[in-house]
């Protein structure tokens, strides 16, 4: 076996023969599989490839349930590799497969530990594409910047060839999140990675849709968070206190109705704006510190009660911190950070063990 051709699917059903009709014309010669790695689409990708690897052992499938992500999908198709390349490519027919063996002919030489197939040098190009389209992909390549010093045209594309040992070099140290596979291991690495560019031309997808949205967007940049401060806090946390510091906002806002429009006594206004602001918060932190894990239907009643509980008890901790600060004679905005400070923490660490339980 010289090459696994790694390809990540979600809904790509149509597209799956004629990627492998494709592979096997041009990987003619060399000895190579596909591993398909598939989240449970529900449109049957997964039962369709193992027909087709019924009749053809080069084909594999790897199905995940319970599971997203075309980071860690693409490593966990790595990982069933045995060959000492390994391809990843969109299952979508957007990338060029006829450029996969000069791809290979170039790693195969010692001097380099990945070949990327590039839309931005020379040759290569997309098509099609709408306006805003263009300048956000051009915008999250200039941020890319902030997380990979190697000078690489294209850090967002998802068509590469690795060397398995510099993949087994560097598998523990990526943050395996969202889209970009590809950043992923260059802002992972503690040695510049040797790497030359190829330009292909990114075609337009016929079958299916794109899985590129507002979500992917906000984990791309939760990949940036982890590779600038993940080794300082947790960027979970950081997402956590941002919320939290939101919810102060729909507090007052809360209060101030409460209060002014349908005139409640101040302690009825605090307790309502407090639930408010606990429920606002936890709907926040379900869509997006926890958009990996949503919880939905029952699970979301029952993790809002188990949040208040948390909330609940993170308040009791946060007053006796506070006053017991503010009783040494400290500051009193440094009695109130304190409270507030060991309160949430206290509220992100339960929360994660009792209300956003990973499923298993
Ligand atoms: N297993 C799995 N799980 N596969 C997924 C998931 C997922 O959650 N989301 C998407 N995929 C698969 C798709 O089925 C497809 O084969 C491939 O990943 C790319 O998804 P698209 O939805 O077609 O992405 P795109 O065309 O918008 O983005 C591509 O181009 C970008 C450059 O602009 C990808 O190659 C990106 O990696 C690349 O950055
Ligand atoms: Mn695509």
């Amino acid at each position: 076996m010289e090459l696994t051709v790694v390809v990540p699917t979600y809904n790509e059903r149509e597209n799956i023969a004629p990627l492998v009709e494709r592979l096997a014309k041009v990987l003619e010669g060399t000895e190579w599989e596909v591993v398909f790695v598939d989240d449970d689409s529900p449109d049957g990708t997964a039962e369709l490839v193992r027909q087709l690897a019924q009749k053809d052992r080069r084909v594999r499938c790897l199905q995940r349930i319970g599971r997203r992500g075309l980071s860690s999908a693409c490593i966990e198709g790595m990982l069933t590799s045995a060959a000492p390349f390994m391809a990843v490519m969109d299952a979508d027919l957007q990338h060029d497969e006829a450029l996969l063996p000069r791809m290979l002919n170039e790693i195969r030489r010692d001097d380099l530990d990945i070949v990327v197939g590039s839309r931005y040098v020379e040759g290569g190009g997309v098509g099609g594409w709408s306006g805003p389209r263009i300048w956000i992909s051009s915008l999250a390549g200039r941020l890319s910047r902030l997380v990979v010093r190697a000078n690489i045209a294209d850090p967002m594309s998802g068509f590469f060839i690795i060397r398995r040992d510099t993949f087994e070099d560097e598998v523990r140290r990526l943050s395996a999140q969202g889209f970009k596979i590809l950043l992923d291991l260059f802002a992972s690495s503690p040695r510049p990675l040797r790497f030359k560019e190829l330009p292909f031309k990114f075609r337009l997808r016929v079958h299916g849709e794109s899985k590129l949205d507002t979500l992917v967007a906000l984990e791309y940049v939760n990949l940036l968070l982890d590779k600038l401060v993940g080794h300082l806090v947790p960027v979970r946390f950081l997402l956590f206190a941002l919320v939290g510091s939101l919810g102060i906002g729909v507090h007052l806002v809360a209060l101030s109705i409460g209060l002014h429009t349908l005139r409640l006594t101040f302690p009825v206004a605090q307790g309502v704006a407090t639930l408010v602001a606990m429920t606002g918060n936890f709907l926040l932190n379900n869509v997006f510190t926890y958009r990996d894990q949503r919880l939905r239907g029952l699970g979301l009643v029952w993790g809002l009660f188990s949040f208040y509980v948390v909330c609940g008890l993170g308040a009791a901790a946060n007053v006796g911190i506070a006053s017991f600060i503010y009783r040494s004679e400290e500051p009193w905005w440094l009695a109130g950070l304190g409270g507030a400070l060991v309160g949430s923490v206290w509220n992100y660490a339960m929360s994660s063990v009792f209300t956003w339980t990973r499923r298993r």
